[in-house]
């Protein structure tokens, strides 16, 4: 930033710890010990300790900033606190250790560099303590600092000190981080936080202090890729128009051409202001205001990046998350997903699975509980402009917040674009929707066989799945194709969107997850209609992939052909045969595919067909040659 600030070096770390485990007696320690609190600050405690009878100073009053909540054991947010030594610069995230510890960490983690892990030394190595480190190295904090802390109550053993660092050390052979530090302390005597101690003979090592001023750092934070997510838009008059928010990531300077996310509109950096001053570049971590050339429309959430320089777009991403709450999660319920300053709707469409943090084994799961990490994929209905969180921690996160309740319920970190189906091994595959809610429900096995069928009938059975825009033809083709087919003789049965929402799906709307729930409800009828030996012809938007590869997966491979229907959105617009373009445009219905909500273009559909280039018989031409060659038809 400025000249001064750069001089010094900032470490910004973070600590995690169990309630009692004393990480705001180690801050307040720090914070005394290193003089970096104001005499006015000290007085105040010193008051505050005597009026509550305490002989010593007690030093997390400091760090709790004198709250009411400290009576209770309660302190909300992550607080970050400052201080300096004539070596370094700290911020700390601090992460108060009341139950929710983890969701702190991680809200308090993006930008950090260290990760102080607290063991009480009489406790020793808890899950807590590994769950700590694990998703410490998850968070991709490069530098984990385990202080084994209340030496004094273990009257400063070395084997006890010995024993924590030998099984933290076994543990952490199975993450992926290359520095811990074990340091044993004692925060409430002082003993190797700032000042060396005596009464530990037995260590060599540095004090914690010393460890933070002179840990390698910078090395982990993105300094390329500018990022700039918008958090206000200020205007004080009409002369001035400035974009306030904290770079994310990389580096930003004056004259530099930018370009505004979603929008896509470009212009230039015209100033970058900080308290009043203009500076000629700003980097990672900067919160500053940033004024461009042309009168552009942005609004918070946006987010300005270098039009050389983009971020990855997608509505589905495969993520890492940790669950937060009491209440588990809801595959496939709407939660807000904030990334950066933008709130977006999403659900988790599939688990794959949880992670046992004492192993570090995967296991199957239908959801997560209180503190459990997994792997999902996630969907959302806008896209969401991403990096990988292994290369931009701060456009690499996101959070899950619960809409009725406003509670943040997860922290997630983005692996990067989802997977298809096929690369997820056995068993990540989310099967809840087909298993049955009661358990007292047997599957009647059918009285004939599909083999008996379809040997009777002359002809396989499948699952043609067509998909495309409202108004791309995909009932048009269907329903012509059906008409040849049943001149052929082939046993079909026709299923549409249009028609399904009249009866069986009466109860749905265009809501992601109604629109989920339609397609579970068509797929599963799609499979009783195949086990019936029919060719059947399902025509749904179905925009969402997943929900496609859900129908998928439901019937045997090879037996289910997707069959995108092309048509360009102008076209359809222009077309417009139901009139709900125009009124979809016009704001009078909601969530509209290809207006307000995505329609996630199939990568992997068996059968292609354009219907703004080619005439509906050519596509039914083409279709039935793809049927005779794949052998569900037989060849003529
Ligand atoms: S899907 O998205 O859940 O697969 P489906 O194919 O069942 O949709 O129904 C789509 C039909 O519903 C459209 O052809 C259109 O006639 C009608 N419709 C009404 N509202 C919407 C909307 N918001 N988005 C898309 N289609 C809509």
């Amino acid at each position: 930033m400025t000249d001064t600030n750069q001089q010094i070096e900032l470490l910004r770390f973070t600590t995690a710890g169990s309630v009692d485990d004393g990480k705001s007696t180690l801050i307040g320690r720090l914070l005394y010990d290193s003089k970096s609190i104001f005499e006015d600050q000290m007085e105040a405690v010193e008051r505050a300790s005597q009026s509550r009878g305490d002989e010593e100073v007690d030093l997390a009053l400091l760090t709790d900033g004198l709250r009411a909540e400290r009576e209770q054991k309660i302190t909300i947010d992550v607080a970050y606190r400052y201080f300096a030594t004539p070596k370094r610069k700290f911020i700390i995230a601090d992460t108060p250790g009341h139950i929710q510890y983890t969701r702190n960490m991680v809200t308090g983690a993006s930008t950090a560099e260290l990760a102080i892990i607290l063991i009480d030394a009489r406790n020793g190595v808890l899950t807590q303590s590994k769950r700590h480190g694990f998703l410490a190295t998850l968070l991709r904090i490069p530098h984990l600092m385990v202080a084994v802390n209340k030496m004094d109550l273990v009257d400063y053993d070395q084997a006890i000190y010995n024993q924590i660092v030998q099984e933290y050390t076994g543990f952490s052979r199975k993450l992926n981080v290359q520095d811990v530090t074990y340091i044993p302390v004692s925060a409430l005597r002082g003993d190797n936080v700032v000042e060396k101690s005596e009464k530990m003979p037995w260590y060599d090592g540095p004090t914690l202090l010393h460890h933070l001023e002179t840990v390698n750092v910078g090395a982990s934070l993105n300094k390329v890729d500018f990022r700039y997510p918008v958090q206000y838009v200020i205007r004080p008059n009409q002369n001035f128009r400035g974009y306030a928010g904290q770079i994310a990531s990389g580096r930003v300077a004056k004259g530099e051409k930018v370009v505004v996310l979603p929008s896509g509109l470009s212009s230039q950096v015209k100033s970058i202001v900080v308290a009043g001053q203009e500076l000629a570049e700003a980097n990672v971590g900067d919160s500053v205001i940033l004024t461009l050339e042309d009168e552009i429309d942005i609004s918070r959430g946006d987010m300005i990046v270098r039009t050389s320089n983009l971020p990855q777009k997608s509505n589905r991403v495969d993520a890492t998350i940790c669950w937060m709450s009491e209440e588990p999660m809801k595959p496939r319920s709407m939660y807000w997903v904030q990334h950066t300053t933008r709130l977006v709707n999403g659900f988790v469409a599939e688990l794959n699975y949880k992670i046992d943090v004492d192993t570090m084994h995967r296991e199957a799961a239908d959801t997560l509980t209180l503190n459990e990490i997994g792997r999902i994929q996630l969907t959302t209905t806008q896209p969401l402009y991403y990096d990988r969180y292994q290369l931009n921690r701060g456009t690499g996160s996101f959070i899950l917040i619960d809409p009725a309740t406003n509670n943040t319920v997860a922290a997630g970190m983005i692996r990067g674009r989802s997977q298809d189906i096929g690369q997820l091994r056995e068993g990540e595959v989310d099967t809840a929707p087909s298993r049955p809610k009661s358990s007292n429900v047997v599957w009647e096995q059918e009285g004939i066989s599909l083999a008996q069928r379809e040997e009777r009938h002359g002809h396989k059975a499948a699952v043609l799945w067509f998909t495309g825009l409202s108004g791309s033809g995909k009932s048009t083709i269907a329903k012509k194709l059906e008409r040849q087919l049943f001149a052929d003789g082939v046993h079909t049965m026709y299923l549409d969107g249009d028609n399904l929402r009249h009866g069986l799906n009466g109860d749905l709307g265009f809501s992601s997850a109604d629109r989920q729930e339609n397609i579970r409800r068509a797929g599963e009828l799609a499979k009783l209609s195949f086990a019936h030996g029919n060719v059947t012809l399902a025509c749904f938007i179905s925009p969402f992939s997943a929900d496609r590869r859900f129908a998928r997966q439901l019937v045997p491979e090879g037996r289910f052909l997707e069959i995108y229907v092309k048509c360009d959105l102008d076209v359809v617009k222009r077309r417009d045969t139901k009139g709900f373009y125009a009124k979809a445009m016009a704001g009078e219905i909601d969530n509209f595919t290809g207006i307000s909500s995505p329609y996630e273009e199939p990568e992997n559909a068996e059968i292609v067909v354009e219907t703004d280039i080619q005439s509906v018989d050519d596509i039914v031409a083409q279709i039935m040659t793809e049927l005779k060659r794949r052998g569900i038809l037989a060849a003529a």
